[in-house]
């Protein structure tokens, strides 16, 4: 068993704590891009708080997640926030294949794209895999809004990420803004440890 089927079977996600002020931060973020509400996709969703947040906006999202009890919980959590959306259990680094087998349909590129403590998990391979995978699924102006600890802090199991370290495998992406996460559920002294790294697609839609 993996550590995040572990982590959501014995109730142990800081993470979720840490999410609390992602409505302030996002209601700041689609201010400050100007996005319109369309198409959404939340990389490593877990119980489905951050897309459900999108989604109350208005936003059609699709979450993705590789642990079924956490996408069983962000469904029942979507059902009782009374929003029709669509939570798929599989693996990002294969993500379009994942899609297939789900029936998602990958004609309409997705506009906004979330990423909170999944992408920096990901070992090197895992890494070049996701970003080659969410290429197809963009489009010029598409964006990324990522959550990752700084690099070289946490060992392997959370190795962080930094624009300058991803920037060889995100062909076709440029870099909006790094920057601290100021409150973290109200401990700042880890906050020190986590960023938001924007980025928006400049390239082509990427054909597989
Ligand atoms: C730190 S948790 C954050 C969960 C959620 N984004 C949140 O903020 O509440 C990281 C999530 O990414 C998921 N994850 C990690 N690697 C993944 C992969 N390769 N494919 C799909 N999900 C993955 C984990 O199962 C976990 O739910």
């Amino acid at each position: 068993m993996g550590f995040f089927d572990l982590a959501y079977r014995v109730g142990f996600t800081p993470w979720e704590r840490a999410g609390e002020n992602f409505p302030v931060e996002l209601d700041d973020y689609l201010a400050r891009t100007g996005l319109a509400p369309g198409r959404a996709l939340d990389m490593g969703c877990g119980t489905g708080d951050h897309a459900i947040a999108l989604a109350a906006r208005g936003w059609r999202v699709i979450g993705v997640d590789y642990v079924a009890r956490a996408v069983l919980r962000a469904r029942k959590k979507a059902r009782a926030a009374g929003l029709q959306m669509r939570f798929v259990v599989g693996d990002v680094v294969e993500l379009c294949e994942v899609f297939e087998d789900n029936g998602v349909g990958m004609g309409e590129p997705f506009g906004l794209v979330l990423d909170f403590g999944c992408f920096h998990g990901l070992n090197d391979p895992e890494r070049r895999a996701y970003a080659r995978e969410l290429s197809c699924l963009v489009e010029p102006g598409s964006r990324l809004l990522m959550l990752a600890f700084t690099p070289g802090r946490r060992g392997q199991l959370l190795r962080g990420a930094d624009w300058e370290r991803m920037r060889g495998d995100f062909a076709g992406w440029e870099l909006e803004s790094e920057r601290r996460m100021e409150a973290f559920g109200g401990r700042l002294a880890e906050a020190a440890e986590l960023h938001w790294i924007e980025l928006v697609r400049t390239g082509l839609r990427a054909t597989r």
